[in-house]
């Protein structure tokens, strides 16, 4: 799991910090929050504990706390350090080699990468002083994000503004990545979303899958440096970063888009296929006439992707299915594992959890054993996974 410190300085944008550190957490990420003594005039330490999931460190020497020692390693087990906002005051102090509270003496102590989130007022930040204080620590290879332009807490317009969280999230996020590239040389297909059968040109067979779950599980194991092949049914959710994406209709073309695609290390087959087709589609849209019967629908059975990728003879070596039950979760899951023949099966209750929700909560079974997993959101959940699979080639590594 990455460790952000993320470092709270006392400016009016700080309150911006909390959604950074909510985003972070939802992605999987562990924040270790540093709070000057300035932040506390803007933000509670309470409302950052809350969103962070643990304490808020703010004294170097703290009676009974963890000595200073602690701290210093606290700052070099992180990923990243990121500054948000950053004052004028706290890159002077930086820049300068200061170590006079927490946070410069982290900063001093770290060797991980650091981020900076200038936000102030517009004077302070075009100020010589400040301007010579962003270009030394930029030339000692701090990264900094922003100033944006635009109106500030003050009343002025110039550029002062905190980035925008996003834009701070994906520096964040692409720091996280480059640390944390464990699944590089890794080539995954993931397959996700719904199939959609047409019937007749107006009419079509299909399910609820948002796509959700696949899409997290492509972009969490992107993120860690694999080449993610996402075979996709018809969603409506934008590419993940730095997955390539192949779009599919019909069960025939994912299951010929899987194949086309090994070999693969590792194969996760997180779409809801629809298992059958109708065995004729009509040229024509099928036309009610009068009072004859209605239509039946004749239905052939489409192809088994996971079966076939788990037996296929360039077979992916690791192969994970999804399953969704109603009724005797564990029983019908560990008899589908085998049946299908993948390594590892996540199963699901939908009676409980419905297609398209944010939240999932699967029992994970491989060949020795049943683990329940807590209820959980889709990205932790797809985070959970890709630990298990970057886990999984780091034992198989000769
Ligand atoms: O048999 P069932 O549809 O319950 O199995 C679910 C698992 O099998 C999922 O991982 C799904 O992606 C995969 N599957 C498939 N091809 C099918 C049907 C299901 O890959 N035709």
């Amino acid at each position: 799991m990455a460790r952000i410190l993320l470092i709270i300085s006392g400016g009016i944008a700080a309150y911006k910090a909390l959604d950074v550190a909510r985003q972070l957490k939802r992605d999987g990420v562990e924040v270790v929050p540093v709070m000057t003594h300035a932040a506390h005039h803007f933000i509670t330490p309470l409302s950052v504990e809350v969103l962070c999931g643990q304490a808020v460190h703010t004294e170097l020497f703290q009676p009974g706390g963890e000595s200073d020692i602690g701290h210093i390693s606290l700052a070099r087990s992180a990923d990243a350090i990121v500054v948000c906002p950053a004052t004028a005051n706290l890159m002077a102090r930086m820049a300068h080699g200061m170590a006079d509270d927490l946070a410069t003496t982290l900063l001093l102590a770290t060797d991980a990468p650091i981020l900076l989130a200038p936000a102030m007022n517009p004077h302070m930040w075009e100020n010589p002083a400040t301007q010579a204080n962003v270009a030394l620590l930029q030339q000692r290879g701090a990264k900094i994000i922003g100033p944006a332009h635009g109106d500030v807490a003050c009343g002025e317009t110039g550029r002062g503004r905190l980035a925008d969280p996003e834009v701070i999230l994906t520096a964040i996020r692409d720091i996280i990545s480059h640390k944390q590239a464990d699944l590089k040389g890794r080539r995954i297909l993931v397959t996700a979303g719904p199939t959609v059968e047409p019937i007749d040109p107006v009419r079509f067979i299909s399910n609820r899958s948002s796509g959700l779950q696949g899409y997290a599980i492509a972009e969490a194991l992107a993120a860690r440096g694999a080449e993610v092949h996402l075979i996709s049914g018809p969603v409506s959710l934008p590419t993940p970063p730095h997955v390539t994406r192949i779009n599919v209709q019909t069960a025939q073309e994912m299951y010929e888009a899987c194949l086309a695609h090994l070999p693969v290390d590792a194969a996760i087959c997180v779409a809801a296929v629809s298992d059958w087709r109708a065995d004729t589609i009509q040229a024509h849209k099928i036309k009610k006439k009068g009072d004859e019967a209605a239509p039946t629908l004749s239905l052939v059975e489409n192809p088994d992707i996971l079966a076939t990728l788990s037996h296929a003879e360039q077979r992916p070596t690791l192969v994970v299915g999804f399953a969704a039950e109603t009724t005797h979760l564990q029983d019908y899951a560990q008899q589908k594992r085998q049946k299908k023949g993948c390594d590892w099966l996540l199963a699901n209750d939908v009676s409980k959890h419905q297609f398209g929700g944010a939240e999932n909560q699967v029992l994970f079974l491989t060949g020795s054993g049943v683990e329940p997993w807590p209820e959980m959101s889709k990205q932790d959940l797809a985070q959970h996974l890709a630990d298990k699979i970057a886990s999984f080639f780091h034992k198989e590594a000769p």
